[in-house]
């Protein structure tokens, strides 16, 4: 039986999920699962229902910050929510992913900044977006004793530079490009590697020349493992769905509902009632009473 999947132990606990467990699913034929979180009662629940990884990802920005798009994330904002995830995950492997301008401007800053996300955010690995252009920056961080998961296809910090959300490596010459980009991320250090938004048969053949897993979102049945942006599985984002989410609950529409039900009895005064109420005994209510100095309790509680 696997260390990995989802078995309840004696105690109840999962065993800890390491990068290096993480690793050896891959070469028994195990499909690995990771999800996004960005705070505890949803890292809780991931890690209950026995998930591989969870991902602090940068669509924060969009899924709960409200952007337009993942740039003005920052790294304060990145540990804070990391903080968060970490007292609700046990035993899945937690990755942080680094904002936009964090690993950009030079190896040191990205090494320090990577080291605050083991240091301030409770993660055990690190996620940056790009290929041979980050090899060098991979192969540093991964030196400081760091474990890098690699981000190939759409990357949305280069959003600008793409024209827009779109899929990527749909030509030789591009899919080329990504497979040799894959292998120097893999040659650099990184211990798996996310594969979004490209064609299936692309992510198929990258996932078979590397030895590290790959991680499909918009990819593929052929990845190694697979993740989705936690909000669009569960219908919490509903300014767009791309393509390939496969939407498991509606749960948008369910707090809106769940909100209409409560400002309906606030306003015909069903609650609070007695059952959501806080009593006191009818001795110590007697005693406050007659404490008044026999004025009602709406005079003497002014
Ligand atoms: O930020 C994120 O959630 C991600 C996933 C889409 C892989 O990078």
């Amino acid at each position: 039986m696997s260390t990995l999947s989802p078995v309840v132990t004696a105690s109840n606990e999962r065993k800890k999920v390491t990068t290096h467990a993480f690793q050896q699913k891959k070469p028994r034929g195990e499909i690995l699962t990771m999800l996004t979180a960005y705070d505890y009662p949803t890292a809780l629940a991931l890690d209950r229902a026995g998930i591989d990884a969870i991902l602090v990802g940068d669509s924060l920005g969009m899924v709960v910050l409200g952007y337009q798009n993942t740039l003005p994330v920052t790294m304060e904002a990145m540990l804070h929510h990391c903080r968060a995830v970490a007292r609700g995950a046990r035993a899945a492997l937690l990755i942080g992913d680094m904002p936009f301008m964090s690993y950009q401007a030079s190896i040191e800053e990205a090494i320090r900044n990577a080291g605050r996300f083991l240091q301030e955010g409770g993660m055990e690995a690190v996620k940056l977006e790009g290929g041979r252009e980050r090899a060098e920056t991979v192969r540093a961080i991964v030196a400081a004793g760091i474990p890098v998961m690699g981000h190939l296809g759409l990357t949305p910090q280069s959003v600008n530079q793409l024209g827009g959300f779109r899929p990527q490596g749909r030509t030789a010459e591009a899919a080329q490009r990504l497979l040799e980009d894959a292998l120097l991320l893999e040659e650099a250090g990184c211990f798996s590697l996310v594969l979004e938004s490209v064609p299936a048969r692309l992510a198929e053949l990258v996932s078979r020349r590397l030895s590290i897993p790959t991680i499909g979102i918009g990819a593929g049945m052929g990845c190694d493992g697979q993740v989705l942006v936690t909000h669009d599985l569960l219908g919490l984002f509903d300014r767009f769905t791309p393509k390939f989410v496969k939407r498991y609950a509606d749960l948008h529409a369910e707090m809106q509902r769940a909100f209409g039900e409560y400002i309906a009895d606030v306003t015909a005064r069903r609650f609070p009632d007695a059952e959501h109420s806080v009593e006191m005994p009818d001795e110590e209510w007697e005693a406050l009473l007659s404490g008044l100095d026999g004025r009602g309790p709406s005079q003497g509680l002014n």
